[in-house]
């Protein structure tokens, strides 16, 4: 897989987000400049969107090693602790998920925090005693979907926190132009839009569709990706002319014909279309939202007259007044 060649490794590599690019090439520098670790930084954004990859950009641009493991994998202290022994002055620690730790691992990670200490119990019952053991100061670099899932004493102890937003066409562009060139494939700028247009804002799903609109392009023509070759390609794959997929599709599609248009609670949504509650949360309303697809209301989610309109509906209107 391709994968490795085409994730960015230097923050002059990396697209797009202007105002985490500018905070983080200073903060970068200034910790540099003193000889300290950056400081803890909270990543947060909807899937996809890079924040893995910037956590890798991060300990690249201080010279740093990466040690990576996720919220649900961290079961017991032991395991936090192998990996926080194991650093090196300096190294970056990634926690993944880091909104789904257990608390008893949360509180694990606040004395390390904040003063690069471990406290731990080791043995049980009678037996059992607390050791102290003093930490080499490090960067923890925390990613999640949502900033609102961590505790706050959490959220509290990270010294930067950024946030990700969805990409515009222009930069999704830019992405896809540059990843095809380490492919060695030819993608002209019109090709390399309707990819980007039909992306959810999201580097991920360029990248992905990238690589199947080049299958296609091989396939059935002769290797090359126009607007034209993109477009049957994606029409293909059933991602429709604004990017959606079955699962956008199903989403908005419920709303309209089992509620009206809303306004429907999160719950009966995500009974309606058997999904999780969590996966219509943070994986496909964030952009429908963004989109101005579906607004989140004191009552519940309620369709635009842009969604109806996306299906060659007409809008009914709907009851988001005040009651
Ligand atoms: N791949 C994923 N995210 C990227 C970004 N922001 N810039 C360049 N390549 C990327």
């Amino acid at each position: 897989r391709f994968d490795r060649a085409i994730r960015p490794k230097t923050l002059s590599d990396y697209i797009g987000q202007p105002a985490v690019r500018e905070q983080m090439d200073i903060f970068v520098s200034a910790a540099r400049k003193r000889g300290e670790p950056l400081d803890h930084t909270l990543i947060f954004g909807p899937p996809g969107l890079g924040k893995t990859t910037l956590a890798n950009i991060l300990a690249n641009e201080m010279g740093v090693a990466l040690r990576t493991t996720s919220g649900p994998v961290l079961e017991k202290a032991g395991d936090l602790a192998a990996l926080m022994t194991n650093l090196d002055a300096g190294d970056v620690l990634f926690i993944d998920e880091i909104h789904r730790l257990s608390p008893h691992i949360e509180e694990i990670l606040y004395p390390a925090m904040e003063d690069y200490q471990l406290d731990i119990m080791i043995g049980e019952g009678p037996a059992a005693r607390s050791i102290k053991l003093d930490l080499p100061p490090f960067t923890l670099v925390g990613a999640t979907t949502r900033a609102g899932l961590l505790t706050s004493p959490l959220r509290d102890r990270f010294g930067i926190v950024q946030r990700l937003e969805f990409y515009g066409v222009d930069d999704l562009s830019t992405i896809v132009a540059r990843s095809a060139a380490i492919l060695g494939m030819t993608l002209d700028s019109a090709g390399a839009v309707e990819i980007a247009r039909r992306s959810r804002g999201t580097p991920r799903i360029a990248n992905r569709l990238l690589r199947r609109v080049r299958d296609f392009a091989e396939v059935k023509a002769d290797g090359h990706v126009s607007a034209d070759i993109a477009d049957q390609a994606l029409s293909m794959l059933n991602v429709d002319s604004s990017g959606f997929d079955h699962l956008d599709r199903r989403l908005l599609l419920a709303m309209i014909e089992k509620f009206d248009g809303g306004p429907v609670g999160i719950d009966s949504l995500a009974a309606a279309i058997s999904e999780e509650r969590g996966t219509i949360e943070d994986v496909l309303e964030p952009y429908l939202i963004q989109q101005g697809y579906i607004m989140r209301t004191p009552r519940g989610r309620v369709l635009t007259a842009h969604a109806y309109l996306h299906f060659g509906l007409e809008f009914p209107g709907n009851t988001t007044g005040e009651d």
